[in-house]
């Protein structure tokens, strides 16, 4: 290589469960709205579920396609297909739909730097920019097909790089810039990428990250990937180099053409592979294609944030998410909206940054995770109050159930009272929003998404398949297909199966399968949806998921640790934490500097977001006598509460009394 709080003690769910009162949108709201009447809303949820292939169908119409489609929905229980036999192209859509109109010269990308460098594009130049990535990437050898890894920080290069990506058919792998380099190789194997795309560094409080470095680790086990693009934007010094495999990012694109006719491809084409956390230690891929997806992001950006043009708007996901996916880049571009885009730390270089943001740039639309509105929340009203935030109209939540203090808050301090909030439901899996208010239509009832969105049959039921009566809990899922579907885990069509349509089936001997959520729900006297959580081996922390198994795996492959359980313990600020509890190897000695080093240990495999909050040490782990795990009274210790219910089974009671007695902490 050569040189170059404090909430009261009782669990989320309680909270949730505790109902306050409902919020009607504002009237001046309403009356500028597309969907401006509840009434109105629920005529139209009613006509779309008579007919979610009409609905979807008129939809669809409003993009632009190379090609019609000959049938809405092609539907082989678990395989769905949309809109079959169109051609269309998601860059396409994005971008060059809005050039010959008078979004040519309108702000596509608003982008500022942690150390407020700013740079603004317009359509016509993200456009150009775009083009020349896409050809830069068809001189690399990349065709359509082919996979892309985008390991990359929040700048516009990001995007440049994604919808580049769209145009030519390479489906893209975007792994969040904070993962591991063992997390991104596995990711880069499982999708078998041919071509990596990154950039020397990025700022993160204050500080400079080199996600350049993480991929060359992550290279050396990922054989598949024969040419890594650099962003080199000069923030790092003697970035390491691989001659003939790195490749200058502003190099090959100030030697690309501007002209790059968008690939004309099958509404089916995949999209994107993005990985998210399962309840097995491996991570899935979870794939999307072109049509579906993109009519459904459309559709949900255009109603759930009643988009404007005259609108800036403000999603704080980092790309490497879907909602970054779906709400930074696709949903809003396809409306030719302009998105603000912020590279670095929400609390940089002090607590208002996101307020100072808004109110410098006023941005309309502001879309956010109840972890960050937690975290806002802790250090007072002080921060929001400096600053005049009348630019703002809408507010939006994402990731997790957002417990109704945050919400007042949110509405209070930031939304000064004038702006709804629209809490979102939905997952990697999804593709976009499913339940979630209209916020010019639906009367908000703070922790509740409220209801499923037109098109969408989402229904709380049994392990029989049928709904179970209001207020009683039960199991989320989508009796019917939708075009934003995920349409298999890449590789893996039978884990497919079995992890989303094999749970849960219409009632009768021959019910069709139903797609499991994996979360609890039930609703309320209205319909509401409240939210209950992951049922499944699945920890939601601030908003990111994690598998309790892949966590794990990481403790187990440190040399010290002979066995390992996780499970998820509720936290103020971060809605889920990381509990371990871990059974030493012979001779290990159980002290505070080898806890740190198994902690740190974690975060350097995974990623700091699945470190554990706490680690107890603990000679046995308390099991089944056929030898699983009690989670749920590992779950109970973790919360601090007593323990509950039935203990018959358990192996060694000693292990349990040590455990709840913290002998070992
Ligand atoms: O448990 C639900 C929770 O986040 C899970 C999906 O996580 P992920 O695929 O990472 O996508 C996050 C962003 C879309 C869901 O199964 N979740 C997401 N949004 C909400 C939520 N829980 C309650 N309320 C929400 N608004």
């Amino acid at each position: 290589m050569t040189t170059k709080n404090s909430r009261k003690k009782e669990s989320g769910i309680d909270v949730l469960l505790r109902e306050k009162g409902s919020y009607p949108p504002p009237k001046e709201f309403s009356r500028a709205s597309r969907v401006g009447s509840f009434s109105e809303l629920k005529k139209i949820r009613q006509g779309s579920l008579l007919n979610p292939e009409k609905f979807w169908n008129l939809a669809a119409q409003e993009l632009f396609w190379f090609k019609p489609w000959r049938k809405t929905l092609e539907w082989k229980p678990p395989f769905a297909k949309w809109f079959v036999g169109g051609k269309t192209n998601a860059c396409y859509n994005a971008l060059d739909r809005h050039l010959t109109g008078f979004r040519r010269h309108k702000a596509a990308l608003i982008w500022e730097g942690e150390n407020k460098e700013k740079r603004v594009l317009t359509y016509l130049q993200l456009h150009r920019e775009v083009c020349r990535a896409a050809n830069a990437l068809k001189n690399l050898g990349i065709q359509s097909g082919d996979r892309v890894a985008i390991y990359m920080p929040m700048i516009p290069e990001a995007v440049i790089a994604i919808l580049a990506c769209a145009r030519i058919g390479a489906p893209h792998n975007v792994v969040f810039a904070g993962f591991s380099a063992s997390a991104l190789s596995e990711r880069i194997q499982d999708a078998q990428a041919k071509l990596v795309i990154t950039a020397d560094g990025f700022f993160r409080k204050g500080l400079i990250v080199k996600p350049k470095d993480v991929v060359d680790e992550a290279l050396k086990s990922a054989p598949s990937v024969q040419k890594v693009l650099v962003v080199n934007r000069g923030i790092v010094e003697n970035t390491s180099w691989i001659e003939g495999r790195d490749v200058d990012w502003f190099e090959v694109l100030s030697e690309a053409s501007e002209n790059c006719p968008a690939a004309k491809l099958d509404s089916e084409h995949p999209l994107f592979i993005l990985y998210t956390s399962g309840s097995t230690g491996k991570p899935k891929g979870i794939l999307h294609t072109t049509g579906g997806y993109l009519v459904q992001a459309a559709w949900t950006t255009k109603y759930v944030f009643d988009l404007k043009d005259e609108d800036l708007f403000w999603c704080t996901a980092d790309i490497g998410w879907v909602t970054g996916h779906s709400y930074v880049v696709y949903g809003p571009l396809l409306n030719g909206a302009t998105i603000f885009m912020y590279e670095g730390a929400p609390m940089h270089p002090a607590p208002d940054r996101f307020w100072d943001m808004i109110e410098r740039h006023k941005i309309s639309v502001l879309y956010t995770a109840p972890t960050a509105i937690r975290a806002f929340m802790r250090l007072g009203e002080s921060w929001p109050q400096k600053h005049d935030l009348s630019s703002l109209r809408l507010l939006g939540s994402v990731g997790e159930p957002i417990n109704p203090e945050a919400w007042q808050w949110y509405h209070k301090n930031i939304g000064r009272g004038r702006c709804p909030i629209v809490d979102t439901w939905w997952q990697t899996e999804t593709g976009s929003i499913m339940i979630s208010p209209l916020p010019g239509a639906t009367p908000s009832k703070p922790g509740s998404a409220s209801l499923p969105l037109p098109g969408i049959d989402a229904e709380v039921v049994d392990r029989e398949g049928k709904p179970v009566s209001l207020g009683t809990g039960g199991y989320l899922v989508i009796r019917k297909p939708w075009p934003g579907m995920l349409r298999t885990i890449y590789g893996n069509p039978a884990r497919y199966k079995e992890q989303y349509f094999s749970q849960v089936r219409a009632p009768g001997k021959k019910g069709i399968p139903y797609y499991f959520t994996g979360d609890g729900a039930r609703k309320d006297k209205d319909g509401y949806f409240w939210i209950l959580g992951r049922i499944d081996d699945v920890l939601n922390v601030s908003g990111h998921r994690l598998s309790t198994m892949e966590i794990e795996s990481a403790l187990v492959s440190h040399p010290a640790v002979a066995e390992a359980a996780v499970v998820g313990r509720p936290d103020n600020l971060t809605g889920q934490a990381v509990s371990a509890f871990v059974t030493l190897k012979e001779g290990q000695n159980p002290d505070e500097s080898l806890k740190r080093e198994i902690s740190e240990y974690v975060g350097r495999t995974i990623s700091p977001i699945a470190k554990p909050a706490d680690l107890r040490f603990t000679p046995l782990l308390p099991k089944t006598r056929s030898g699983k795990i009690m989670r749920r009274l590992l779950r109970e210790i973790a919360a601090g509460g007593a323990v509950k219910g039935d203990i018959t089974t358990l192996e060694d009671l000693g292990a349990l009394e040590k455990l709840q007695s913290r002998e070992e902490d």
